[in-house]
């Protein structure tokens, strides 16, 4: 069966560089998987008043596509010095319900930074991932993937937008990494210790 690799970008304006970053990101899955893509547009703020049965649909719907990946990547912009609170709250939405397990509890994940500064991004990347392994996934390490002076990157390949070729190989390299986690059985491990962590706090 073909797994899928869930492409997630955190910047929900329409000409967003980090957008178009996943765009690129999909076409360097291996055949044996298929990307997927899901609009964050949609996700209201969190509030455990409306969580539970009665969480919004686009939320059912958000943690349904979770679920089914096998992997998440992320592309999305640095602000101020941290993640954009558009992914903070997919993280909060995606962590609940805490117990027994929720839709990130093993879940693979890489992401890549895309910045229109010199400097800057790796904060978002490093928090991000920090998030995603404390909520029960499991970031893969490396690589550190910021496009920097990200406007001068995109290039145009025959009708196809691309990256100029030390930034395509960063992101194809982070692509790569992340498969070889979905590939590993590394998650297995992971839900594992979540239930012995759940069944010793009720025992
Ligand atoms: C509210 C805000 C805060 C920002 N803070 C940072 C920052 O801390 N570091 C950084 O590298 N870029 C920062 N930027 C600039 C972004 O790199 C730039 O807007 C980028 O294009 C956003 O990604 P997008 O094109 O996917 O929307 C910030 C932009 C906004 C709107």
């Amino acid at each position: 069966m073909t797994k899928s690799i869930l492409f997630l970008s955190g910047s929900l304006r329409a000409e967003s560089l980090n957008t178009r970053l996943t765009a690129i990101a999909a076409r360097t899955l291996p055949t044996a998987y298929e990307p997927d893509f899901f609009d964050l547009s949609d996700i209201p703020p969190y509030n455990a008043d409306h969580d539970g049965e009665h969480a919004p649909a686009s939320v059912v719907e958000l943690r349904r596509r979770i679920h089914n990946a096998a992997g998440v990547f992320w592309a999305t912009p640095e602000y101020n010095y941290a993640v954009p609170g558009v992914v903070k709250n997919v993280i909060d939405w995606a962590s609940r319900p805490i117990f027994p397990q929720n839709c990130l509890v093993g879940k693979p994940m890489n992401a890549a930074v895309a910045t229109i500064s010199a400097t800057n991004g790796v904060r978002s990347l490093s928090e991000l991932k920090r998030m995603w392994n404390t909520s029960g996934g499991l970031s893969a390490p490396l690589p550190d993937c910021v496009i920097t002076l990200a406007p001068t990157k995109f290039i145009d390949e025959g009708g196809i937008e691309s990256l100029e070729p030390l930034s395509l190989k960063m992101i194809t390299l982070a692509v790569a990494c992340l498969v070889r986690l979905c590939d590993s059985n590394a998650s297995e491990a992971l839900v594992e210790n979540w239930h012995s962590y759940v069944a010793a706090l009720s025992s």
